[in-house]
């Protein structure tokens, strides 16, 4: 079933960006790297092309490579023809836009530059009346965040110039890279700027079918009684890519899939699954309940890695057809690298609603298809009444909320099929986001950026989340390092990843979906 009553709307009306936000300079650090161009650029050209972004805006892009705003210009352009953004409806814009964009040379290491980098902002703030609010983006490797943020305060830039005028800072990942380096940032953080300054980005959180999971949660009354654990079996959360590390192998091999992945975008998909109804769709209630699910997580303890945890890694094989090198031979990678490229884990969420209701949560490079879904299972029939004629075929109802590609719910339930017996077997009813609603959606990074310049952080992770979230994934990497029996199990490339991920399940009499 296909929802066909809601009218194709204007991209404007079915993504709710209506507000304008007051005029602003954005200064990103890290100008010359791949989120500046892959994401972050593009995603201020969406806004511009939607009529969101207010008069007077400007981009300062800030890196250590000297070069003149022309030079600027045009190498974004370039590579934002180059990534298919500029085409020929959007192509006119450029000229327009290109006016707002800026280059500031400076060396973030060193604290005097930014001397230099506040008077340059200054002017351009003047020049494009942005009424002194500015929004600065860490977009460095993260060794940077520390001493850019120190040297903002240090030159006053963190404090608004003017009574009514703003300033705020986005973090992005990693935010550390286990709990106590966490904290310490968080610290760091926090002492220059005040935590309504803050947004420390999770890109998952901007994407539309992430925040639909909370009003197909809560804008519904008929799944709301059922979202439990007198009627849910478990739920299997995946995150499935087909690209290997690309050219990122050094970044990898430090990160690897339970910092990439799961410390961040699975456990925020999890909390939004399993929390309770905030009161108010507003910022503290919201981020309240996440946080209260992260809580309740039950840690895995270093010594229980082997039961609850699975990790692998690719060796070469098969992808769309196409022979794939192994991650260990990948560039930037070490040749007898340890670092995981799959994650399976058994979560447990202990509170009243969910108590023994196991979350299994996975993710991976190099699978056989790219997908992310929740998949929310039920529990059997009480009774089989149909044993007799739908021998196996029978299976328990299930809601599938795609998160993308194909952006979309299923539920599955059990019908019977057309014919003088009774036989029966599984079928879905679909909503499709591109049925239903036309359009494209928004790009995570579009919407998130619009709701940071409007102030609204709801959809950002709050620093206590992020260390809530690293308390649960510290002690399962102390374990993988302590415990001689944990091991990386190698999958070859093109395939759901290592056997003993489904023996992860087996052992619970289940299996995984086939997404
Ligand atoms: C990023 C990870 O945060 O998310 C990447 O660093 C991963 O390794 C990416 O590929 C996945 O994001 P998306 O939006 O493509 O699912």
């Amino acid at each position: 079933m296909t929802q066909t009553t809601v009218e194709p709307n204007p991209l404007q009306e079915s993504i709710r960006l209506e507000k304008i936000p007051e005029p602003c300079v954005m200064v990103i650090f890290g100008a010359s790297g791949d989120l500046t161009r892959r994401k972050l650029v593009p995603a201020i050209f969406d806004l511009e092309a939607q009529g969101l972004l207010p008069a007077g805006f400007a981009i300062v892009g800030v890196g250590r490579t000297p070069m003149e705003d022309g030079s600027f210009r045009s190498y974004l352009h370039e590579e934002m023809k180059k990534a298919g953004h500029l085409n020929a409806r959007r192509a006119s814009l450029w000229d327009e836009f290109a006016r707002m964009l800026h280059y500031v040379a400076v060396d973030a290491s060193i604290a005097d530059e930014f001397h230099r980098l506040r008077e340059a902002l200054h002017a351009i703030n003047t020049d494009h009346r942005a009424g002194s609010n500015y929004l600065f983006y860490l977009a460095t490797p993260p060794s940077m965040y520390a001493p850019i943020i120190r040297h903002i305060g240090l030159c006053g830039l963190n404090r608004p110039q003017r009574d009514d005028a703003w300033v705020r800072i986005i973090i992005e990942k990693p935010f550390g890279v286990d709990l106590e380096s966490a904290r310490e940032l968080n610290r760091q953080v926090i002492s220059v700027f005040n935590e309504e300054q803050v947004y420390r980005i999770d890109h998952y959180l901007g994407k539309e079918t992430v925040q639909n999971l909370l009003a197909f949660r809560f804008a519904n009354g008929i799944f709301e009684p059922i979202w439990n654990r007198n009627y849910i079996d478990h739920v299997q959360i995946t995150a499935a890519e087909t690209v290997g590390v690309e050219n990122r192998g050094a970044y990898y091999e430090e990160a690897g899939t339970l910092r990439d992945m799961i410390q961040n975008h699975m456990l925020q998909l999890l909390a939004l699954t399993a929390m309770e109804p905030p009161v108010l769709f507003d910022e503290r209630q919201v981020r309240d309940e996440k946080q209260k699910i992260l809580q309740a997580i039950k840690p895995i303890r270093p010594e229980d890695v082997q039961v609850y945890t699975v990790r692998g890694q690719y060796a070469q094989g098969t992808t769309a057809g196409k022979s794939v090198p192994a991650y260990r031979d990948e560039k930037g990678v070490a040749p007898d690298s340890p670092t995981e490229t799959y994650v399976a884990l058994k979560l447990t969420v202990d509170d009243w609603r969910w108590a023994d209701v196991p979350f299994y949560v996975r993710s991976g490079k190099r699978l056989p298809k790219r997908i992310t879904e929740i998949a929310v299972q039920f529990k059997k029939t009480p009774h089989h009444m149909f044993s007799g004629f739908a021998g196996d075929r029978l299976s328990a109802n299930s809601i599938v909320i795609r998160i993308q590609p194909d952006e979309g719910i299923s539920l599955r339930f059990n019908s019977k099929i057309p014919g003088s017996r009774m036989n029966m077997r599984p079928v879905t009813m679909d909503f499709r986001y591109g049925a239903a609603f036309g359009g494209r959606l928004v790009e995570a990074y579009t919407r998130l950026l619009l709701d940071c310049m409007l102030g609204d952080p709801t959809l950002y992770a709050r620093g206590d989340s992020l260390e809530m979230a690293w308390s649960l994934v510290t002690p399962i990497l102390e374990g993988w390092k302590s415990n001689a029996q944990s091991r990386v199990f190698p999958y070859p490339a093109g395939t759901w990843g290592p056997p003993e991920a489904d023996a992860l399940l087996h052992a619970d009499g289940r299996r995984w979906r086939l997404p």
